[in-house]
């Protein structure tokens, strides 16, 4: 991008300065161009001054491209008012562009609102979202979104289709990337952190971009992991799961909302008046507009909801979708729906209403252009960040005999694995705008920072992750001559996860894990990285390593974040923030999950070991997989440290809660190891008898402590009892007296515990 200044574009000079006349507004009843208003009066003013064209043009959202084809066609249909937002707006210049053409030659003037999927930077990436729920720092978390904001502002971008905060439990779904796991207490806190960041502290500041929480709601249980798919959840379960991060949001002030592509039981979510309406407004009093995702509405006809487009824009907005994305079934039907009575004029003016108020609130009427300096993309404190943040993500899986952090002793390793040096790969899904020649890879880390001391053989056997070609497995086996380690960094390319690109077998793939098996039998210390953008089944290479850090795709910095992990000058302090399935077959498989009648308690016996010819119930009839147990491979929150944790001593401070108290949680935690490292503790609680059945665990609380070595600390979470509160059997949200229990521990496996009970 370049300098923005003096360009001529669709006949409208750029100079920065600002005018807000549009060629017929005038006189005093422009109230809406007056910034001392109250949003409110300037949103009735203008709504007053639309014709209904322009009101329709309000609800329209298209998709932009480049060239003068383009230029002439967006800055007609903006002159018209035909237009209420831009997404993939090509850059600076062309947003800036079209904005002016808003500004100054449609009748009103009105700005459109210009948006770009910045889903975990945009030009300097941060680790994909599912890594970024990995870190367990909300801090972390709401300062990438706020670079993210920061650097896309600066090209004219002022509203996200972030944070994507569907609950995902199974990791077949290409987009468990883009969310944070499958985890309603965790998704719901990233949440608010990820809204607050895009959005900052004052909306009106050009840095600010309005964040969009999407898919709404229930996209991340499509049947079968297959995107697009339908799902099933009844109320309850979206009550208790589904919708709670979405409610944060909206709490946090989270300024639009992005219907999703799923049917939920027979009703497509952009035609969902019960999720969109009563709920969204009518239950959180949300005020700012709903966003179609692409095509969903016109889309409404393949799921075969509706007989025609027509019908399609009715329900759709009818249901409470304000704007369109991309289908263009409200600008080409909406005149007709009104005349013929199908939608009423009181609920445009609503819909207009809400488009506008966002813009008003962001101040694009006072501010449309571009003011922010171009040079803040790929500053120093932005690429510190991401490298923060992709240190914090990663999640020592194994660690057996000490084998990372490498000592001083080690002077010469072997660097192998496809993506080893994969600068686009490591940036992961959904980088539109992040360059490759920007990415710092883990080879370019080793050698620019430890090339000095240690010598780095790189050999990386396969050339991408799919490669089958085991030619470059004998090379990398030649090449661990001599070495005191090897490092491995295997996983998936950035295009097999993410939208529309989900798997049915979650093993490594192309000649990866023979890579891995080969090594292994080398006998030199084998550290496997593993750079995905889900949970794979790597049992085996588990196995086969002797440690194993996870780091999702880490991003623009991700290589200087794991060279530091793994020479410690950084500990490794990420936690699984989904379940590691053992097999894909065990999917979806989550911690948070319902009891059921027979649980397995452990004493199962296994495929390998079942007589022969046994009789039917011989086995004992428990809930689990002959062939894979039932439990998974990495429990939810589960991370190793170069500490050693260990926690004792909990204790709570009564017996017995009422409704309105706070219980206060304590427990020692000690770091008994040798190394500096970060914990973090979590708090889980079960309710154990309710009106409806309760999950065996849930997630309450969480909090990150560093601790020397020798050194001990109180943690405390102070829970108040509200926070029990679910939808019960009949189907209001409240806390149920009764018997419980409350964990404190390093993850949802943990055993320390101690009972309470909530009194009447
Ligand atoms: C995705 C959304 C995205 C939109 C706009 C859709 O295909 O589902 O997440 O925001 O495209 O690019």
């Amino acid at each position: 991008m370049n300098s923005i200044t003096g360009l001529m574009l669709a006949g409208a000079v750029l100079t920065g300065s600002v005018m807000l006349t549009g060629c017929g507004g005038s006189g005093s009843s422009d109230l809406y161009k007056d910034a001392t208003q109250p949003v409110e009066k300037r949103v009735e003013n203008l709504l007053s001054q639309m014709t209904l064209d322009e009101k329709i043009g309000q609800l329209n959202q298209r998709s932009m491209w480049g060239g003068d084809d383009a230029l002439a066609i967006f800055s007609e249909e903006i002159s018209k008012g035909n237009i209420g937002s831009l997404l993939n707006v090509p850059d600076a210049v062309y947003a800036d562009s079209m904005q002016r053409v808003a500004i100054e030659r449609s009748r009103l003037g009105i700005p459109v609102l210009i948006s770009r999927d910045v889903i975990h930077g945009y030009k300097t990436i941060f680790p994909i979202p599912l890594g970024q729920a990995a870190t367990f720092d909300t801090a972390v978390v709401e300062k990438g979104a706020r670079i993210a904001a920061v650097e896309a502002s600066s090209d004219g971008i002022r509203w996200t289709f972030a944070p994507m905060i569907d609950i995902a439990r199974d990791p077949r779904w290409g987009r468990i990337a883009e969310g944070c796991g499958e985890d309603v207490y965790l998704t719901s806190r990233m949440s608010r952190a990820m809204v607050k960041g895009f959005q900052g502290d004052d909306l009106t500041s050009s840095t600010s971009m309005a964040a969009c929480a999407k898919h709404f709601v229930g996209y991340g249980a499509s049947e079968s992991g297959r995107d697009y798919n339908s799902t099933f959840i009844p109320e309850r379960l979206l009550r208790n799961v589904y919708l709670p991060p979405f409610e944060e949001a909206c709490k946090a002030g989270c300024l639009t909302y992005m219907s999703s592509f799923n049917d939920n039981d027979g009703v497509p979510a952009s035609g969902n008046k019960f999720v969109l309406t009563d709920i969204l407004r009518g239950e959180w009093g949300f005020n700012g507009f709903v966003v179609s995702d692409w095509a969903s509405v016109g889309e409404m006809v393949n799921h075969g909801f509706c007989a025609d487009r027509k019908e399609a824009a009715m329900k759709g907005f009818n249901a409470g979708v304000d704007m369109e994305m991309e289908s263009g079934t409200y600008i080409a039907h909406m005149k007709e729906l009104l005349d013929e009575g199908k939608v009423s004029q009181a609920d445009i003016d609503r819909s207009v209403a809400n488009i506008l108020r966002v813009k008003f609130m962001l101040g694009l009427f006072e501010n449309p252009y571009i003011t922010t300096p171009q040079d803040v993309k790929y500053s120093d404190e932005h690429l510190a960040a991401a490298k923060e943040a992709a240190v914090k993500s990663a999640i020592l899986l194994k660690n057996d005999n000490e084998t990372l952090p490498l000592s001083s002793g080690v002077k010469r390793i072997l660097l192998t694995g496809p993506l080893a040096d994969a600068r686009h790969d490591q940036m992961g899904t959904w980088v539109f705008d992040g360059e490759k020649e920007k990415t710092v890879t883990l080879l370019d880390a080793l050698r620019n920072e430890y090339g000095g001391d240690i010598n780095i053989i790189y050999e990386p056997a396969l050339g991408y992750s799919r490669d089958k070609n085991e030619a470059g497995i004998a090379r990398a086996v030649n090449a661990v001559r001599g070495v005191d380690a090897v490092i491995a960094v295997v996983g998936e390319e950035s295009i097999l996860s993410g939208e529309a690109h989900c798997l049915a077998d979650l093993n490594l793939v192309g000649a990866q894990g023979k890579l891995i098996e080969a090594l292994s039998h080398t006998g030199k210390p084998l550290v496997t990285v593993v750079m995905a953008g889900r949970p794979l089944t790597i049992k085996k290479q588990v196995d086969e390593s002797d440690a194993v850090l996870y780091s999702f795709h880490p991003g623009t910095m991700g290589g200087p974040a794991l060279a530091d992990l793994i020479f410690g000058k950084e500990s490794p302090s990420g936690k699984t923030p989904v379940t590691f399935p053992l097999a894909v077959g065990q999917v979806p498989i989550y911690y948070s999950k319902n009891a059921g009648s027979r649980p397995a308690n452990g004493t199962e016996t296994l495929l390998n070991d079942i007589p022969q010819e046994g009789g039917q119930t011989s086995l004992g009839n428990t809930s689990y997989w002959l062939d894979a147990g039932f439990g998974p491979l990495f429990p939810f929150g589960y991370g190793l440290s170069y500490g050693q944790f260990d926690y004792s001593d909990i204790a709570i401070d009564k017996d017995t809660y009422s409704k309105g108290d706070c219980i206060k949680a304590t427990a020692t935690l000690t770091n008994s190891g040798k190394h500096k490292a970060t914990e973090v503790a979590q708090l889980y609680i079960r309710d154990h008898a309710g009106s409806v059945t309760r999950p065996v665990k849930e997630l309450k609380g969480f909090e990150r402590v560093t601790l020397s070595p020798g050194e001990s600390t109180t943690v405390t979470f102070n829970l108040p009892v509200s926070e029990l509160a679910f939808y019960g059997s009949d189907m209001a949200k409240k806390v149920e007296p009764g018997d419980f229990t409350l964990w404190i521990g390093g993850n949802s496996d943990c055993k320390l515990s101690t009972p309470f009970k909530v009194a009447n």
